[in-house]
């Protein structure tokens, strides 16, 4: 076989199937975009899902891509193995209803053998059970060998993702490694769990939809969709003993060696850590790149753990402190080729991933010494089960993924108890859960828009237009198409073309009215369930309205404009906060409304005073430059040459829509004022953290803006007349204001303090001599603790050696102090607490010195008695 690069293999597949007219797409992100349904992009067929199911209209047919591609399931056994990965690079060649089986078979074959030239000999391929129509097609028509063809059953070779994605039956090309790598059964073929048959390239012949789990509905067209596993081709081709020893991935598992001072292959235990770092380096530096950041949530989730885990297998090699930028730098050396914007990120990937790796270090010890606590504990009590509780305490409080604790707790013979963690995590999503609902209206009647598909295809026209006639096409009432809404009734309207805005890009939905023949229906909401229809969700509140009549749809614009003045205005911020904070500031959510905007972006500490200052100052000097604001449709590539920053990993069209504004250039979909002058002014309300890494501004823009800034002017002006001064006068005023306060108060503690001495010889005169000491027992009018106590002590002090009890009330409540001087034989401390009871209160304290308090003012006399009885008592003197 002929040596072959990954990077020569990526271009030659791409470029095989350009000649077979498929359009060449790049690698969508590892965060499926516009499916909530889907944590990551695990196949080459994810970006496409909408066009297998008809759903939205293909702009190619055909299409190649080299897909990255993670999937966890495996995840516990990377490392063990050399032959588990999270990380690969899928080859892929899809057909949208064009080609089916007899072009991806033909196509498939003839790659290998003739561009990479695998020895035919060694291929076998696998069909499903009862697919003829593939089986004849690969021995009749390409001539394979019956007795080199297997059929599976639907474990191998039925490919489904799960509800709601498309599938069916598969065909795969196997290689035949040679019977040294096999079992003993002379029959071994493909299908056997041995290592003898590497399958490398799935045939998917995609011809159902997942309806239910293990429920299939016919398409109605047929498509096409191939993956290639890239890592695992390579490693056939270029003669090396896994998918880790391949060109682009050994310097990796090297670096990483070099840097524990071992090297790979030299001890499998060492080599198990190898493997694991170097597979979760390449993942969460893409997951990275495309947008995740570490979180105990989904994606987030995913990261983190794959981070920890591969800083944990650093510490298990004696690697010491922070390593992952290392190997991080040398997956972005390895793939940049392929992915050349993973060199533009490199920064914003370094700081993201430092940021957790230390955080982790920090964590590290401290979980790491409990759950040490936790086993020993446990191997004392002779158990073998680490509690739900435990499990989710390290997690929760220390990061700790899961697996790490259960990977700990294996290495010592333990387990975890995996219910209890699952009601435990279960419990903290709930709470998160019910603190969000969604409109649930856009997927309630997927069903019903299902066939509208192809009939219905809604054309916004709202960017020219604020009011546009349009027919109805179609009416919905508690789930249910209708043919007319009447007055007082709920529902959805779905017309031809509209100028109402669909809540998208973080940008809410235009509201107006849609005005009937004889009726008129108020717009509330306006939503995009799928690509090709948008519906408008409100009440009718007069009249009624008919499928088929001619409508004028009216878009509120004022409103309309505040929106696009604060959505205009997130632009110049985004601008202003990478020109002032730096060019790893990217935006990560935005929001705009009527009422305000909010943005969040990723910087990695607090943005100080000063620098929101500056920012606000530059949006408002772009404001004031008025420039004019350009929408230009382009493609993707002169939209990147021009500069024009795009959302991380968002799937874009090939067309794109760049908004410009002075030296503001984004991709947007979203409506914006004509010129930034219009935007009036900006102002900054709240710039905090969301999540690690992520920081948010609220700000106005706008009417909101002079609302915000007369607000404040109020208050202002409020503040100004109570201190009887002009506005530019108070803070001076203020200032001395508190300074003479802090006067007084100065005046006050002297002047209390002198009232107290005089007190004090006051109440001396009253003290009674008894047995060679003074006893002091009486009612005061202080109520603050720390007086009385100051009061006590100077008493006690004066008349030394003494016994003091002080009692004082107020309307409500009870204060006792006992006091007495050392070695009196008297234990303030017991007699407070008889006393206190008197009055209904409790209280103690030591022999010298005890406070008590109690609830019934009255009752204070009486206790003041019992205290001076129980001292008399205590000191054997009789009353
Ligand atoms: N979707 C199939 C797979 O992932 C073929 O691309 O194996």
């Amino acid at each position: 076989m002929k040596y072959i690069t990954v990077d020569e293999m990526r271009s030659m597949f791409l470029k095989f199937f350009e000649s077979k007219q498929h359009q060449i797409l790049p690698s969508a992100s590892l965060v499926p975009q516009g499916d909530a349904s889907l944590l990551l992009t695990g196949a080459g067929m994810v970006p496409f899902k909408p066009y297998f199911l008809g759903q939205e209209v293909p702009t190619y047919k055909r299409v190649t891509t080299c897909q990255r591609c993670l999937r966890t399931p495996d995840i516990d056994n990377v490392g063990k193995t050399d032959r588990h990965g999270t990380f690969f690079e899928m080859l892929g060649n899809f057909s949208f209803g064009d080609y089916f089986k007899e072009e991806a078979i033909t196509w498939a074959w003839e790659f290998i053998t003739e561009h990479l030239e695998l020895p035919v000999d060694r291929l076998w391929v696998s069909v499903y059970h009862d697919d003829d129509e593939a089986y004849e097609i690969w021995t009749k028509k390409i001539g394979v060998s019956p007795d080199k063809m297997v059929r599976l059953g639907k474990e191998h070779n039925f490919w489904e993702i799960g509800v709601g994605y498309p599938g069916g039956p598969c065909s795969e090309i196997h290689f035949d490694r040679g019977a040294e790598h096999g079992c003993d059964d002379p029959n071994c073929k493909p299908g056997c769990d041995c290592d003898r048959f590497l399958e490398f390239w799935n045939l998917v012949f995609i011809q159902y939809l997942q309806v239910e789990p293990g429920k299939f509905e016919p398409l109605a067209s047929k498509s096409i969709d191939t993956g290639m596993g890239m890592e695992r081709i390579a490693a056939l081709i270029q003669g090396v003993k896994s998918i880790f020893e391949v060109d682009i991935v050994r310097p990796i598992i090297d670096k990483i060696a070099e840097l524990a001072g071992t090297s790979y292959g030299a001890d499998p235990e060492k080599d198990v850590s190898l493997r694991v770092i170097t597979d979760h380096a390449r993942g969460l530096t893409f997951l990275v790149h495309d947008g995740v950041l570490p979180s105990n949530e989904g994606r987030g989730y995913v990261l983190r753990r794959l981070l920890r885990r591969a800083a944990r297998h650093g510490r298990l090699l004696g690697i010491e402190g922070q390593f992952l930028l290392e190997v991080v730098d040398v997956v972005i050396e390895q793939m940049k080729q392929g992915y050349p914007e993973l060199e533009e990120r490199r920064d914003y990937i370094h700081k993201v991933v430092s940021l957790e790796e230390n955080r982790f270090h920090e964590t590290l010890d401290q979980g790491i010494n409990l759950l040490q606590e936790i086993i020993d504990q446990l191997k004392a009590e002779e158990k073998a089960l680490i509690s739900g509780e435990d499990v989710f305490r390290l997690y929760d409080t220390y990061g700790f993924p899961l697996e790490l604790t259960k990977e700990i707790a294996a290495e010592h013979g333990l387990e975890i108890d995996e219910a209890g963690v699952t009601a435990a995590m279960e419990e903290q999503r709930r709470k998160a859960r019910a603190a969000r609902t969604a409109a649930d209206y856009t997927n309630k009647h997927g069903e019903l828009y299902k066939q509208l598909l192809g009939k219905v295809n809604t054309e916004f026209v709202g960017y020219q237009h604020l009011e546009y006639s349009s027919k109805v096409l179609a009416l919905i009432k508690d789930d249910q198409f209708v043919d007319q809404l009447t007055a007082g009734e709920q529902g959805i309207v779905i017309l031809e073309k509209t100028p109402f805005y669909a809540e998208a890009g973080g940008q809410v939905a235009d509201t107006g009215t849609i005005t009937a023949k004889v009726g008129q229906f108020q717009v509330k909401d306006v939503r995009q369930p799928v690509e090709s229809i948008v519906i408008h969700q409100g009440v009718l509140i007069s009249g009624n309205i008919k499928v088929g009549e001619e409508v004028l749809a009216t878009v509120s614009s004022h409103e309309r404009m505040d929106i696009a003045r604060h959505h205009s205005a997130t632009h110049l911020l985004h601008k202003a906060l990478r020109d002032v904070l730096g060019d790893h500031v990217y935006q990560s959510g935005s929001s705009v409304d009527v009422n305000r905007l909010r943005f969040d972006f990723t910087h990695f500490e607090a943005v100080t005073k000063e620098q929101l200052a500056l920012v606000e100052q530059k949006v408002n000097e772009m404001i004031m430059a008025n420039n004019s604001v350009q929408v230009e449709n382009m493609s993707m590539e002169e939209a990147k040459a021009a500069g024009a920053m795009a959302l991380f990993g968002e799937k874009y069209a090939n067309e794109v829509r760049v908004i410009t504004m002075g030296e503001s250039k984004e991709l947007c979909g979203g409506t914006h004022v004509s010129s930034t002058g219009e935007i009036g002014l900006f102002r900054i309300i709240s710039e905090g953290s969301v999540a690690a890494g992520v920081r948010r501004i609220e700000a106005v823009a706008g009417k909101q803006a002079l609302k915000y800034m007369d607000e404040r002017e109020k208050i202002l002006m409020e503040i100004a007349g109570n201190l009887n001064t002009k506005p530019e006068n108070v803070v001076d005023q203020l200032n001395r204001l508190l300074e003479q306060q802090k006067q007084l108060e100065q005046e006050l503690n002297q002047l209390k303090k002198a009232l107290a001495g005089d007190l004090v010889e006051e109440l001396v005169k009253n003290a009674e001599q008894v047995a060679n000491l003074n006893l002091l027992v009486t009612e005061v009018d202080i109520t603050d603790h720390e007086e009385l106590r100051e009061l006590g002590d100077r008493l006690r002090d004066k008349l030394n050696p003494a016994v003091v009890f002080l009692g004082a009330k107020t309307s409500e409540k009870v204060s006792l102090l006992g006091m007495a001087s050392k070695n009196t034989n008297v234990h303030v401390g017991n007699v407070i607490k008889e006393a206190a009871k008197l009055c209904g209160g409790g209280g103690g304290g030591r022999p010298d010195m005890a406070q008590a308090g109690g609830r019934m003012p009255e009752k204070l006399d009486e206790a003041l008695a019992k205290a001076k009885e129980l001292v008399l008592e205590q000191l054997k003197v009789s009353p």
